[in-house]
């Protein structure tokens, strides 16, 4: 099948090399020259684990090219796949500027049946929206279709080529055969729906996924004040398959590029049409307070944080991501600077990308682990990565001014703790 994905962000890279990873010819496009060239060279701009190696193989196949021209890019193709940024305006609505000029470039260079799929999280009604665009471009036939995308920063590559399910949301028979050809070798739980179902699915899921996060950080919360461990909580609820066991990690909340925007959009979406959605206004105001925790802790132990050294460990708002979109590690930094400590940070590989958005001559960049809590008052950490699981309890101990370990993420056994002289915060577990 000839392909065309119009933006190279996360969602539509990692499309664009699953696709010709899987024998389809592809063609991505960017407005970015820089970006383009990037790409063209081989290089990927985002940090992703497996992507690299498979992009390289399929552009060394000729399956897979690059270029900044929609029209060169969707001449031959058999379905366009729209997957450009949805990036929130300041009161929580999508912003729908890149969608509607990607629609009315493709509706300029149409030049033949299509099927036009959106894969970027958009407000339900987008892709009634995008076909209305094309259609006063392009007089002839055209299918539209709303395919969400499901994939996590991180594991991006493995959810694309193993999902837990395809949706696909289209009113055409033609399309869902298509497209049903299309993602058939990935899984057999393939939901073909109606355009507004699908597209309410993305936000449901996103939503979905954030309130079992916030709730169990709330148990957390509750934990912490009646003397019981969150984690053997999680496990006891996660057994039960109707809960599940995932997305039951409490820490200091989720941050990242879609949870936020998502569950902000959701509740815009609902008010749009007069709904309130309380449930999920609370999951965001928890999520907001969870990462205020840290501070708290932080106060117990040392009483003020005025003039002292705090080693920050994680700044992406998760591990196997230079991604720091929303990280919490953004607000709780810049709260400490607030409050007179100098916090000395270290990310195994999102130090450049959190520099470029956060920077205060307060703080000090270290280069490794073991830097940042040398000498240091007490110990943060925030991004789960496997240096720090990894790290050496008694090394420290024995690095640090103040032997006190706050976990934002609860990464540290007891027994591991037990046998050292740390003085142990985790989230929602008894000290
Ligand atoms: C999320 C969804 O998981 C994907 O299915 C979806 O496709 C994607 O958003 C999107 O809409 O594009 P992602 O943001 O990459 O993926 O990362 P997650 O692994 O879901 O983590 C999000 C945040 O939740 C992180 O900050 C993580 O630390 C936090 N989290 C996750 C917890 O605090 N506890 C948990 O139990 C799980």
């Amino acid at each position: 099948m000839n392909i065309a994905v119009i933006g190279t962000g996360y969602v539509g890279l990692v499309s664009g090399v699953c696709y010709a990873e899987l024998g389809h010819d592809v063609y991505c496009v960017d407005k970015d020259p820089a970006k383009v060239e990037l790409l063209q060279g081989g290089e990927v701009p985002i940090y992703e684990p497996g992507l690299q190696p498979l992009m390289r193989s399929n552009a060394d196949a000729g399956r897979l090219k690059f270029t900044t021209d929609t029209a060169t890019a969707i001449a031959g193709a058999e379905v366009v796949i729209i997957a450009v940024g949805t990036p929130p305006l300041p009161n929580g609505e999508a912003d729908m500027q890149y969608i509607e000029v990607a629609a009315k470039e493709i509706g300029e260079a149409m030049n033949g049946y299509k099927v036009i799929c959106v894969k970027s999280t958009v407000p339900v009604g987008t892709n009634e929206r995008v076909r209305a665009i094309i259609a006063d471009y392009y007089k002839g036939s055209f299918d539209n279709a709303s395919v969400p995308e499901f994939l996590r920063e991180g594991t991006a590559v493995q959810d694309t080529m193993n999902p837990d399910r395809v949706v696909f949301g289209t009113e055409s028979k033609h399309a869902a055969s298509l497209l049903t050809e299309l993602h058939a070798p990935l899984t057999k739980e393939i939901v073909v729906t109606d355009i507004r179902s699908a597209e309410m699915i993305k936000y449901a899921s996103n939503a979905f996924l954030a309130t079992k996060i916030s709730f169990i950080n709330e148990i957390a919360n509750i934990c912490e004040k009646v003397g019981a461990d969150v984690s053997e909580v999680a496990k006891g609820m996660g057994y039960d398959r109707r809960i599940g066991a995932s997305f039951l990690r409490a820490g200091i909340g989720y941050g990242g590029s879609c949870f936020p925007k998502d569950t902000k959009a959701l509740i815009q979406i609902a008010g749009n049409v007069a709904y309130d959605f309380k449930l999920l206004k609370a999951v965001v105001e928890v999520n907001q307070h969870q990462r205020y925790g840290v501070l708290d802790k932080l106060f117990n132990a040392l009483g003020t944080l005025k003039g002292k050294t705090i080693a920050v460990w994680g700044l992406a708002f998760k591990p196997e991501t230079d991604d720091v979109r929303e990280s919490p590690a953004l607000e709780i930094v810049d709260r400490l600077i607030a409050l007179g400590a100098v916090p000395k940070v270290y990310d195994p590989v999102a130090l450049e990308s959190f520099r470029k958005v956060y920077d205060d001559p307060a703080m000090m960049w270290c280069q490794s682990a073991q830097e940042a809590i040398q000498g240091s008052d007490a110990l943060c950490l925030l991004t789960e990565w496997k240096e720090f699981v990894e790290f050496d309890l008694a090394a420290i101990e024995a690095a640090l001014a103040n032997p006190i370990l706050i976990d934002g993420r609860n990464v540290y056994s007891y027994e591991a703790v037990k046998g050292t002289g740390l003085s142990y915060y985790p989230v929602g577990r008894p000290v």
